[in-house]
């Protein structure tokens, strides 16, 4: 141990299902790296049994948080004493921690998803772009606000039930519009960034319906599925020129602001975290 910390942090995710939970191994091998005294824990809870099982967690003074996964973030975000900007731009909370002596929600799916992106293209290069998100959900909602970031010219929501992407749209301003799901492909001329929030093209569902004729090799693909990483979408992409991102950057980078919440220093630069998860995962990295 390099640090005087005798006591052993713990924390955990909690979700239903939880247990093919990639987050234990991304959290362990940061732990590892980073030489702490932690351990991170993988937790099962029903709605029901969620209010009672985050309290039991946080009674313990050696408990430090919990990253929350689905059903519980809308939960998550009602539990918590304080919650900041990401939780209530997004409705929903992905982490829990203490402050001083409060539970306190964040919404790190944001960060996660503009992360890579940032990584990827400057910030400068995202101005003024056009942005398409297919999908109306929880991750399209995340990928929106998170979009919205990059101050984009415009941002199409492009849903398979149209009324879901207008909903979604409602109250984001001008920039922000939904289109019907015929016009999807259209849609791709002038994009500079595609965004796959729907759950086409998961392992055991159906692909993503989508021909990447229109879209042109500058623009970069990014798919929020991981399972698997490598999804149809992303292979046409690959063959049409474009830079492509898949779920495990997003996992991976919003795993980082919640590694440091628990455990008070960043996450290892040099930890090979994609090769380990894409290993677990049965993908070649
Ligand atoms: P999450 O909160 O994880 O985003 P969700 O709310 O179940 O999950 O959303 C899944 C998204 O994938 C929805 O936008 C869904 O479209 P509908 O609103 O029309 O159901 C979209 N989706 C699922 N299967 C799809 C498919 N085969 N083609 C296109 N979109 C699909």
């Amino acid at each position: 141990m390099t640090t005087k910390q005798t006591q052993q942090m713990h924390a955990c995710v909690i979700g239903d299902p939880i247990a093919h939970s990639l987050s234990p191994l991304l959290h362990g091998a940061w732990i590892k790296a980073a030489n702490i005294n932690a351990k991170y824990a993988r937790r099962h809870a029903t709605k029901k049994e969620f209010n009672q099982a985050v309290k039991d967690c946080f009674s313990d003074p050696r408990f430090v948080g919990m990253n929350v996964t689905l059903p519980h973030k809308e939960a998550a975000k009602k539990i918590a004493d304080c919650i900041d900007d990401t939780v209530k731009q997004a409705g929903a909370a992905n982490l829990l921690t203490r402050k001083n002596g409060q539970l306190y929600a964040r919404n790190t799916d944001i960060e996660g998803f503009s992360a890579p992106l940032l990584k990827a293209r400057t910030v400068q290069h995202w101005k003024n772009t056009n942005i398409v998100i297919l999908g109306a959900g929880g991750a399209a909602r995340a990928a929106l606000i998170g979009a919205l970031s990059l101050k984009p010219g415009r941002i199409q929501i492009i849903n398979r039930t149209q009324a879901r992407a207008q909903v979604l749209a409602e109250g984001f301003g001008d920039k922000v519009e939904a289109l019907d799901w015929s016009k999807r492909e259209e849609a791709l001329a002038d994009a500079s960034l595609l965004v796959n929030a729907s759950s086409a093209g998961m392992t055991g569902k159906p692909p993503l319906d989508l021909s990447l004729q229109h879209i042109s090799g500058d623009a970069l693909v990014y798919d929020l599925i991981y399972t698997p990483q490598m999804t149809p979408l992303l292979c046409d992409a690959k063959a049409k020129g474009c830079a492509i991102l898949g779920g495990l950057d997003m996992l991976i980078a919003q795993a980082k602001p919640s590694f440091e919440a628990f455990f008070g220093v960043p996450p290892p630069q040099h930890t090979d975290v994609k090769g380990l998860l894409l290993q677990a995962l049965g993908e070649v990295s």
